[in-house]
C-alpha cells in the first residue's frame, strides 16, 4: 500500500468521523462492550471540534487520496494527549496505526511535552500491544463507572459552577495532586459551562471540567470527588474513569449503585509523578 500522511483539516471531519466510529464499533461489538462512540454523529462532532480547534494537532493517513486513518493529539495543557486513533477495519493491523503514533509522538517531542498519556480499552490486545512497544508505560489500572445521576449532596462540601475566578486556585489543586497542572482543558470546561468546584471551609478543595468519560477530576481527599460525583447531573460517555486502586473511592461508588463498565488503562511516555491526592483521569489522560 502507498500511503502518505498529512496534517487533518476541517473538511476532513466526516471521513474521519466514520472511520473513527466504524473502527471503536467493530472492536467493541467483537468484544460484546459498550461502544465508545454511541452514534456516527458523535464521532464525526469529536473530530469536528478536534480538527478546528488551535490546541489539538490531528494526522491522517490517505491511501490513493482517501483517508484511511486518524490520530489526534490534544495540545491544550503541560502533558499532551493522545486519542482517540482509529484506523479503518479493512487496513488495520498492516502498520498505520504505528506510523500515526510515530508521527503525534515526533510533534509532541517537537513542541517539548515533557510527558505525553493515554487511556486504552484493556480488552484490547493490539492497542496495549502497540502502545507497549512504542514505549508507553502502563501506569493505572481504570475503571470505567456509569449508572444514574446520585442526586446527592455531602454534609460540608459544597458544590457550585466554576468560574474564570476558580482557575488559579483549581490549576494550584492540579498541580500539588499531579506535577502539573491541565490548565487548558480546565479553561475549555469552564468556558463551555460543565466545569464545577467543590469548597470546604470557604475554600476550592477539589474541581472537575466534568464527570464524564472525557472529562477529569481532582480533590484533596476522596471526601472532595465524591462530593463533585454526587452533584454530578449526568455520567457523560460511557461513563467516568476511576483509578481502580482507589478501592474507598470505588467501594463508594458501587455501593451507590454505579457499575463498572469496562476496564482501561493509563498510559504514559515521558514526565509522571505518583499523584498525591484524588482524582479521575479524562479519556485522554
Ligand atoms: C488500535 C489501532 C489504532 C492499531 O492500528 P493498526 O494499524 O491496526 O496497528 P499496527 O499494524 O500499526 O500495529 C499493531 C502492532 O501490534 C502488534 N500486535 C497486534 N496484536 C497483538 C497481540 N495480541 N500481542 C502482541 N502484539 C500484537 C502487531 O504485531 C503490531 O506490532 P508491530 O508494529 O511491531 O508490527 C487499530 O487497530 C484500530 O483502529 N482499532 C480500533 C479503534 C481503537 O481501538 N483505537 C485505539 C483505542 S485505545
Amino acid at each position: 500500500m502507498a500511503i502518505t500522511f498529512r496534517q487533518g483539516v476541517a473538511a476532513d471531519a466526516a471521513a474521519c468521523g466514520r472511520i473513527c466510529f466504524e473502527a471503536f464499533a467493530q472492536i467493541a461489538d467483537a468484544h460484546n462492550f459498550p461502544r465508545e462512540f454511541p452514534a456516527l454523529e458523535v464521532s464525526v462532532g469529536v473530530l469536528s471540534m478536534m480538527l478546528t480547534h488551535p490546541g489539538y494537532y490531528v494526522v491522517v493517513a490517505e491511501r490513493d487520496g482517501e483517508i484511511i486513518g486518524s490520530n489526534a493529539l490534544d495540545e491544550r495543557s503541560l502533558i499532551a494527549g493522545i486519542g482517540p486513533i482509529s484506523i479503518s477495519p479493512t487496513v488495520q493491523d498492516c502498520g498505520v496505526g504505528r506510523e500515526l503514533m510515530r508521527r503525534v509522538l515526533e510533534r509532541a517531542h517537537s513542541r517539548g511535552f515533557p510527558g505525553v498519556r493515554l487511556v486504552q480499552a484493556a480488552y484490547h490486545n493490539r492497542s496495549l500491544a502497540l502502545y507497549a512497544k512504542l514505549g508507553f508505560e502502563p501506569r493505572e489500572p481504570l475503571s470505567c463507572v456509569q449508572g444514574s445521576a446520585l442526586n446527592t449532596t455531602i454534609a460540608g462540601y459544597a458544590v457550585r459552577p466554576a468560574v474564570e475566578g476558580d482557575l488559579e486556585a483549581c490549576n494550584q489543586l492540579g498541580f500539588r495532586v499531579h506535577g502539573h497542572t491541565r490548565a487548558g482543558d480546565l479553561r475549555d470546561a469552564v468556558a463551555h459551562g460543565t466545569a464545577t468546584v467543590v469548597e470546604r471551609d470557604g475554600r476550592v478543595t477539589g474541581y472537575a471540567s466534568v464527570i464524564a468519560f472525557y472529562g477529569h477530576a481532582v480533590g484533596e481527599t476522596n471526601d472532595d470527588l465524591q462530593a463533585l460525583i454526587a452533584a454530578a447531573p449526568a455520567f457523560g460517555g460511557p461513563g467516568f474513569l476511576l483509578p481502580t486502586r482507589n478501592g474507598n473511592l470505588l467501594r463508594w461508588c458501587l455501593g451507590r449503585g454505579l457499575r463498572v463498565v469496562q476496564a482501561m488503562t493509563l498510559m504514559t511516555i515521558g514526565l509522571y509523578n505518583e499523584p498525591r491526592g484524588a482524582y479521575l483521569p479524562s479519556v485522554s489522560y
